[in-house]
């Protein structure tokens, strides 16, 4: 019996100002979406904890939160702890060192690296904050579990002042080669490190990454490790993977859902006759946007036939739109869409169907119901939902799914059409082959992937990675009571 403390940058919700109207919204982003399904699951209900409590930072003020939240948590099922934290402050670290230098580094952008040293220590200050709100309600049977890259030192921090404490952390982006990691600075890369290793568990989603982090661990700290176990300051950390997983019933059930069935027949009455690729991605230059664009274009060339017969809808999520890597990238994407249109529309078709908005949950499954084709193009991701997502939407397992063979979804969706993002004529091959499948294949292909998804869900992933950090503290304390 225990209280599981979620610890992440952002709360599962925001809160959203439209004139005199105010809403909250679901978050974006994989993290919450994990977490959050599995809140809201039968089996954490069902679970043996006590208390789930889910600690931020705020994105509204302290009067939204206790009017408009407060009375909404009720249905959330979990106690929100946020934290309130100075303008200045946390664009340093979430602007800064959070997205402007551990974002793109870890998903392989060296050239847009920015090396501050008020970034990191912006970032130090915010770790230490969540570790000072913390540490005075922590119990001793607590749980914690630390999510991403925003607070790489907090493990370190608590580790300090609450020496028994049991702390997992999970990192859900890539953690980058060796030769990557090591361009940061030795006074940062040592105090990320060590910040790790104050946990009793660290996972990633895939095999390379825990192997990536393993190495860095023996380059940088010179800590001695046998495969994935690692002994730090006379304490077993260990390092495994733990390849995230969706709430597969929400998806593939979605369609029993009215309002999802409306939706649908609208998106195929409007589209009656054509072929609808989709994609929906965070503004992310990560996402490979352009480059997909660029593949669709080429593929309209290439395939003058298909020009009139399919739709690309390309569903774009704002975020992160204070950087400015991030808002150059939208005018591009933007004029690259235009062009696109430009050249190929006809008075009764438009190739690109472009949104730039959050959709509401019901929407996107009946966008990816909708969906003939998936084209999903990373040029990095540290897993991809969205291409699970798909897979597990498929109406009687039509679709194909079309994925970058760079984000961490491609290790188990090997059924996929697996492209190399860049690769314009890889791109359009995929697209031709995929729209021209024979429906056998399609269901073939989905099966699988279906089967895996079904197996090792977001409910799984949550009980393996606690079940595993609950075996470590047993082994640390075998190892103890060797010692003594
Ligand atoms: N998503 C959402 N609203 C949207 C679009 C997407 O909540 O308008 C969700 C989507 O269902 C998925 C997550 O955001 O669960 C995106 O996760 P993914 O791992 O694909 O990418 P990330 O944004 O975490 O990089
Ligand atoms: C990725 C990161 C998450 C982050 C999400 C949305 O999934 O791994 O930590 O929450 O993107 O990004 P944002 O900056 O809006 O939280």
């Amino acid at each position: 019996m225990a209280r599981l403390i979620i610890i992440s940058n952002r709360l599962p919700f925001s809160v959203d100002h439209d004139g005199d109207q105010v809403s909250i919204r679901q978050s974006s982003g994989g993290l919450v979406s994990a977490i959050k399904s599995y809140f809201e699951s039968d089996a954490a209900k069902n679970s043996n904890i006590t208390e789930k409590i889910w600690m931020g930072v705020a994105d509204f003020s302290r009067e939204d939160f206790d009017r408009e939240v407060v009375p909404k948590l009720d249905k959330y099922d979990f106690t929100a702890l946020p934290i309130f934290i100075d303008k200045a402050l946390y664009k340093d670290y979430y602007n800064g060192f959070s997205n402007s230098t551990l974002w793109p580094l870890f998903h392989y952008f060296p050239s847009v690296v920015e090396y501050h040293s008020h970034y990191f220590e912006a970032y130090s200050k915010v770790n230490s904050l969540f570790a000072e709100t913390l540490l005075p309600i922590l119990q001793p049977d607590d749980v914690i579990w630390i999510h991403d890259y925003q607070l790489m030192l907090l493990p370190g921090m608590l580790r300090a002042r609450a020496p028994k404490a049991t702390i997992g952390f999970f990192l859900h982006i890539p953690f980058p080669s060796y030769e990557i990691f090591r361009t940061l600075p030795t006074d940062w890369k040592m105090n990320l490190l060590r910040g790790l290793m104050g946990a009793d568990l660290v996972g990633f989603h895939t095999y390379d990454y825990v192997e990536h982090f393993v190495q860095s661990v023996r380059m940088v700290l010179g800590a001695d490790n046998s495969f994935r176990s690692i002994q730090y300051q006379n304490r077993l950390v260990k390092a495994d993977l733990f390849p995230i997983g969706i709430d597969y019933k929400k998806f593939s059930n979605a369609g029993n859902e009215p309002e999802v069935q409306e939706l649908r027949a609208e998106v195929q009455k409007n589209f009656e006759g054509k072929k609808i690729i989709f994609s929906v991605d965070r503004l992310d230059y990560t996402k490979g946007l352009m480059d997909r664009l660029i593949g669709f274009e080429y593929f309209l060339n290439q395939h003058p036939e298909w020009q009139e017969r399919v739709v690309f809808m390309l569903n774009v999520v704002p975020s992160r739109d204070d950087i400015i890597a991030y808002t150059r990238r939208k005018r591009t994407i933007e004029e690259k869409v235009s062009s696109i249109n430009g050249k190929f529309s006809s008075i009764s078709w438009q190739p690109v169907i472009y949104r730039y908005m959050h959709l509401p949950f019901n929407e996107l499954a009946a966008l990816y119901q909708s969906a003939d084709v998936a084209l999903i193009t990373p040029l990095r991701d540290g897993m991809n939902l969205v291409a699970k997502e798909y897979v597990a939407s498929t109406v009687n397992q039509r679709g194909v799914l079309i994925l970058s063979e760079l984000a961490g979804a491609a290790s188990e969706l090997n059924e996929a059409l697996l492209v190399n993002p860049t690769d314009v004529q890889d791109v359009s091959n995929a697209i031709a082959r995929a729209l021209a499948m024979p429906i056998p294949e399609q269901k073939q292909r989905m099966a699988l992937m279906q089967k895996r998804l079904i197996d090792y869900d977001v409910i799984r992933w949550v009980n393996d990675f606690l079940d595993q950090l609950s075996n470590v503290k047993t082994e640390q304390n075998k190892q103890q009571t060797k010692l003594l």
